[in-house]
């Protein structure tokens, strides 16, 4: 207890020099805790206004929803003697963006917000678009574009979330590993055509 209360005055004094918030009490944290305790996960630390969060989370939300049905369109559209490989990317990166999505609204719903899983408002939302292409090339071309608008678009919510709150930041941030992969992905299976496919 001397030793905690020795370290909170440190962190005070340390506060002060650096005119940065000290640590609050434990018995304040407690507190604070039980009256505030209908707003779940989010606490006065929190660094971020959580509907501002929750309505950019809604539009990578609908980004991966709309991702992954291009991606099962794509799989379940692909022929010709290269698409054996290219199907099974494509039904692998499906089911990645239906997982990306899950953990973005289980987080929208620890905010305090809704996930919005309205199909009328999908397409709006979304970041990338859903272009159905006519020929395999065609298809691993648009699936490149969407990967790299979400590489884009997770980037510049990592620039927002950096500091604030830090359990959004790490999950977008692995959210954007995979989508780098993907676009890596499309990358070699784009390289990997025979010349004449679909042209
Ligand atoms: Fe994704
Ligand atoms: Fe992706």
């Amino acid at each position: 207890m001397a030793r905690r209360l020795l370290y909170l005055s440190r962190m005070d004094d340390q506060a002060k020099a650096n005119e940065q918030p000290a640590l609050t009490d434990k018995n304040e944290l407690r507190a604070r805790a039980r009256q505030e305790v209908s707003q779940g996960a989010v606490t006065r630390s929190y660094g971020a206004d959580p509907e501002v969060v929750c309505e950019m989370l809604n539009e990578a939300l609908a980004t991966e929803l709309l991702c992954s049905l291009r991606y099962k369109r794509h799989y379940f559209m692909a022929t010709g003697l290269a698409s054996e490989a290219v199907k099974a990317e494509f039904l692998e990166h499906a089911k990645q963006e239906t997982e990306h999505a899950d953990r973005l609204a289980e987080r929208i719903v620890q905010l305090g917000g809704e996930p919005d899983f309205n199909p009328a408002n999908i397409a709006g939302r979304s970041h990338a678009e859903y272009v159905e292409g006519s020929s395999l090339r065609e298809m691993i071309y648009e699936d490149l574009v969407a990967e790299r608008v979400a590489i884009q678009s997770y980037t510049e919510m990592l620039d927002f979330l950096h500091e604030k709150d830090p359990v959004t930041y790490d999950l977008v941030r692995g959210i954007l590993a995979t989508e780098q992969e993907h676009a890596e992905d499309m990358v070699s299976l784009l390289q990997g055509l025979p010349a004449a496919d679909g042209h």
